[in-house]
């Protein structure tokens, strides 16, 4: 199967175009909706012309045995289900992807789920889930013959694109809301080389103020409202239904930002179905953060037919978005999988940050909130004990060190966010002491612990 052939259908008016012909903003010119891409050959390859299923699953896993620098990449090993470039040879990797499915023994027993897993798309190459689309985006603005490529973001995007900039030889700017993203993101993009600007702006205002740069500049912008990224951002649920043996799990839990990495996941799964790959889809369920939670209310309000932007509060701070972008796209796929859209707040995200953390498996805050929406999905009876549930930690711990160390020294939170939940939070809290540097000093630590 190598239709190497694409096409830009607009989510909003059906209107589509050639892939090349796209604004710089990405923006339908007629309805001014986002872009989804498409291969017009797939729909011909039905019946006995499908593409063969045990084929293309034998190939893909034949290539993570492969010499082939391409197919070390977890995106790039699917190319037959993202032929997005003239040559694959333009593909710009830092190896992404085919990242670690851990089984969350702990949790599940607390809450009574055998099978709950986490796919932790933090152990990518920057860090975070973002890698997987910045490598299929950065190969078309290198392949289209881009100089400059451009993202606002809550630091993780700008980090990833920063470093496919650099192995691509192209320079970036990177727009962020000034004091508002974690160290080790800022420290990413400075490192390979971004010119990094920092607004006084929220997310939603570099965003705004980016989509005008972009228009008068032939610069390449890089957020998720390009197409092209969630072409990339697909890519983990083929390799957690591989995981699976290509029996899906019943339930995904995805936190929602700008909401790209929800809409993907859910394309991917939905193209693997059309194809025949897979029998069904997951449920999909996003979880946002109680102060920065506009899709939960969007739902709440009017099933998700609308969506007012709010001013957005949260301390993990990557989610931190009020207007997201995508969030029609990430409408259909919760409509369309059976899947909730809940919020949890500030105390629940950290307590869960903590306990995926006592299991080994580090993340940011906002990766946290699957593990405290699942939670809240377990006690309203929403997930039954007989679920495969599968949590997407986006991003790595040490992106956001500050806030870890301000949960374990108990200067995170206020009372008033803690209130009711502070024995759990004692309970889960392990302070560095200070200790004399003598053997007797230690060991009386150790008992102190016990
Ligand atoms: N988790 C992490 C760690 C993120 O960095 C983001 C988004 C999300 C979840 C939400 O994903 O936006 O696709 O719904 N970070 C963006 C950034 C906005 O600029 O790095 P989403």
């Amino acid at each position: 199967m190598n239709d190497n052939l694409h096409q830009l259908r607009c989510f909003g008016c059906g209107a589509r175009i050639a892939g090349a012909e796209a604004q710089p903003d990405f923006r339908c010119a007629v309805c001014g909706d986002l872009f989804e891409v498409e291969y017009p050959g797939w729909n011909q390859r039905r019946g006995p012309d499908r593409p063969n299923a045990g084929a293309l699953k034998w190939l893909w896993r034949e290539r993570r045995c492969s010499a082939e620098a391409l197919d070390h990449s977890g995106v790039w090993r699917f190319r037959e289900l993202l032929p997005i470039l003239d040559s694959f040879g333009n593909a710009v990797t830092l190896r992404e992807g085919n990242t670690p499915l851990y089984h969350l023994t702990r949790a599940s027993k607390a809450l009574g789920i055998d099978q709950l897993f986490a796919k932790h798309q933090g152990m990518n190459p920057t860090g975070s889930f973002k890698d997987t689309g910045m490598t299929a985006a950065m190969s078309v603005a290198k392949e289209r013959g881009f100089e400059w490529v451009a993202c606002a973001s809550t630091g993780n995007t700008s980090a990833a694109m920063a470093a496919y900039a650099a192995r691509a030889g192209l320079r970036s700017l990177v727009l962020i809301p000034e004091g508002k993203i974690a160290w080790g993101k800022l420290s990413q993009a400075m490192d390979y080389g971004a010119v990094t600007c920092q607004l006084k702006a929220d997310f939603d205002g570099c965003l705004r103020l980016l989509t005008q740069i972009v228009k008068e500049a032939p610069i390449y912008l890089l957020n998720s409202v390009n197409p092209y990224r969630l072409e990339g951002q697909k890519t983990p649920a083929f390799e957690i239904a591989e995981a699976f043996d290509w029996n899906v799990p019943d339930h995904l839990i995805v936190p929602g930002g700008n909401l790209g990495n929800s809409s993907a996941l859910g394309k991917g799964f939905r193209e693997m179905k059309e194809l025949g790959l897979i029998a069904r889809m997951p449920r999909i369920s996003v979880i946002q953060a109680a102060g920065a939670n506009p899709l939960v209310r969007s739902f709440a309000t009017n099933h998700g037919s609308s969506l007012e932007p709010v001013e957005a509060h949260t301390r993990a701070t990557a989610i931190r978005i009020g207007n997201p972008a995508s969030w029609r796209k990430a409408v259909r796929v919760i409509q369309d999988t059976g899947g909730l859209c809940l919020d949890v707040t500030e105390a629940e995200i950290s307590i869960a940050k903590a306990e995926l953390g006592s299991e080994g498996l580090g993340c940011e805050p906002a990766s946290a909130v699957t593990l405290a929406g699942l939670k809240k999905m377990r006690a309203n009876g929403d997930v039954a004990p007989g679920e495969t549930v599968v949590l997407v930690l986006t991003g790595h711990t040490l992106k956001d060190a500050d806030y870890t160390i301000d949960f374990h020294r108990g200067t995170l939170l206020n009372p008033e966010e803690t209130s009711g939940l502070e024995s759990k939070i004692e309970g889960l809290r392990r302070n560095a002491v200070s200790v004399e540097a003598t053997p007797e000093a230690v060991l009386a630590a150790l008992k102190g612990s016990a």
